[in-house]
């Protein structure tokens, strides 16, 4: 007998005690999951203890009273032996809570928290389902760092959910956090005559006694805040671009040809953003323009970025594809790349800022050296130099700092570096962190590596310490 066999042998009698029923024998210890995955912004989002697979979002909502009913079935594994888990779940009434089919019980807390306690313990490695009904009245919250309302806004003719990093919670039980990412399906219930967009590829519409299901599947893995069932009245067009469908939802109540000349160039973009950052990584492609208040940004859900009709108001500027380039960009950076801790959100949006320049340079306006230049000469009581952006804090999380001067790192670290290592290093970054998550700290190792070159003084002036940094060179403007 081989070593290997005796080992799994002995392993299977362990197992065979340990399963046995005797008062005797120490069972594996269930513990409970923790309630937060230790983002230091945000210690209550996400959960530890298990990682989930696939999101089932049964809702139904009505805008003539705001009121939701949902069901929601998450399948997970378990990554410990739990003696529960808990989702995070903002507002909203949990009606009745089943752990694989069987009855369970459950508590919320003040801060977010839906903790389960199934019958039995869940052991480690283990898939189970948990499905949850609830009803009520969505949440909404502020964008951080802005005016901006975000979440499950209810509108005039629907409703739009769309926020950052807080809008999941508001209308279904979810691990919160983009270190946890899984499928998506939806059936999204509206009155018949509105419509409802979601992410990813459309299965179909069915109407039945004045209500229309609209169902759609998300396959590729998104991170829960990118999750959108955006509901109104739109003009729905669909073409095909290297073998996927690009859905572009325009509101109805924007005259024709709205945006065509910017969201309507989406695959065209995207071929741009393509030869800088690698394969565009989804199904599908496209956009949701929404006319109604309260919605005011834009946000790049996955596939379907959500953008305020504010964007293109005719006569606004002559550069309405900068926003789509933006939103563009955050399905590699912010979607695909997600950010480990919500503090590297410089990761996000430096690079979504950067696709800006890149394409403004391909547009012919200006290079990124000319653009980086602009910024850098104003003097330091412009808006976009404080807070130091590696660090910004939850009310700042959307500075304008996290914005220009995140995008002014990463130029003063390719005139540093040089061109080929820095596309060396932002394709690696995109093909090292695919449908994961990287940190500030992981980025700056992997342009060490790529580069050659000691970048900890660079990335400290530019991230963490106040003030304008050395003029990093590349240019006739002297520090
Ligand atoms: N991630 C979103 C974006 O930049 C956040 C929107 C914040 N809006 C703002 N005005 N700062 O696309
Ligand atoms: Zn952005």
């Amino acid at each position: 007998m081989h070593r290997k066999h005796i080992a799994a042998v002995a392993a299977g009698l362990l197992v065979a005690a340990l399963a046995a029923p005797s008062p005797a024998a120490a069972g594996p210890r269930f513990t409970p999951g923790a309630p937060g995955v230790g983002d230091p912004y945000y210690p209550t989002y996400g959960n530890g203890g298990y990682d989930v697979a696939h999101y089932d979002l049964d809702v139904r909502y009505d805008p003539a009273t705001d009121q939701l009913t949902g069901r929601a079935t998450i399948r997970a594994r378990a990554t410990q032996n739990l003696s529960s888990l808990n989702l995070d779940l903002v507002g909203l009434t949990v009606d009745a809570v089943k752990v694989d089919g069987r009855a369970a019980t459950w508590s919320r807390s003040a801060d977010h928290e839906l903790t389960i306690r199934p019958r039995a313990g869940l052991r480690d490695g283990r898939l189970f389902a948990v499905e949850v009904r609830y009803h009520g009245v969505p949440e909404t919250f502020t964008l951080p760092g802005t005016p901006f309302e975000a979440g499950f806004m209810h509108t005039d003719d629907g409703a739009v959910i769309a926020g950052q990093p807080e809008v999941a919670a508001a209308w279904f039980p979810v691990n919160d956090h983009p270190r946890d990412r899984a499928s998506y399906s939806f059936a999204i219930t509206v009155p018949a005559g509105l419509q409802v967009i979601c992410n990813g590829l459309p299965l179909g519409n069915t109407t039945r006694g004045g209500w229309t299901t609209s169902r759609w599947v998300q396959l590729t893995p998104m991170i829960s805040y990118l999750a959108t069932a955006t509901i109104g009245e739109f003009d729905v067009k669909t073409t095909w671009h290297d073998g996927r469908p690009t859905i572009i939802a325009i509101d109805s109540d924007l005259p024709p040809g709205f945006a065509d000349d910017a969201v309507g160039r989406t695959d065209e973009i995207t071929d741009f953003l393509e030869t800088k950052f690698g394969p565009y990584p989804f199904e599908s492609n496209g956009a949701i323009v929404d006319d109604h208040p309260p919605l005011a940004f834009a946000l790049e859900n996955q596939t379907r970025s959500i953008y305020a009709s504010g964007w293109f108001a005719p006569g606004v500027d002559s550069f309405e594809t900068v926003v789509v380039a933006h939103e563009l960009a955050h399905q590699w950076f912010g979607d695909l790349v997600a950010v480990d801790r919500w503090q590297d959100i410089w990761l996000n949006e430096g690079f979504a800022t950067y696709a800006e320049w890149l394409w403004l340079e391909k547009l012919g306006a200006a290079t990124p050296q000319e653009i980086f230049d602009d910024f850098y000469s104003a003097p330091l009581t412009a808006p976009y130099w404080d807070p130091p952006p590696g660090d910004p804090g939850i009310d700042e999380l959307f500075d304008d700092s996290v914005y220009t001067r995140g995008g002014m790192t990463l130029h003063a670290l390719r005139v540093t570096v040089g061109d080929a290592a820095f596309w060396r290093i932002v394709r690696a970054w995109v093909a090292k962190n695919r449908f994961a998550t990287g940190s500030t700290p992981e980025f700056i190792a992997l342009a060490e590596k790529i580069s050659g070159k000691q970048l900890d003084g660079l990335f400290d002036a530019w991230l963490f310490q106040p003030g304008k940094p050395a003029h990093p060179g590349g240019s006739s403007v002297a520090a």
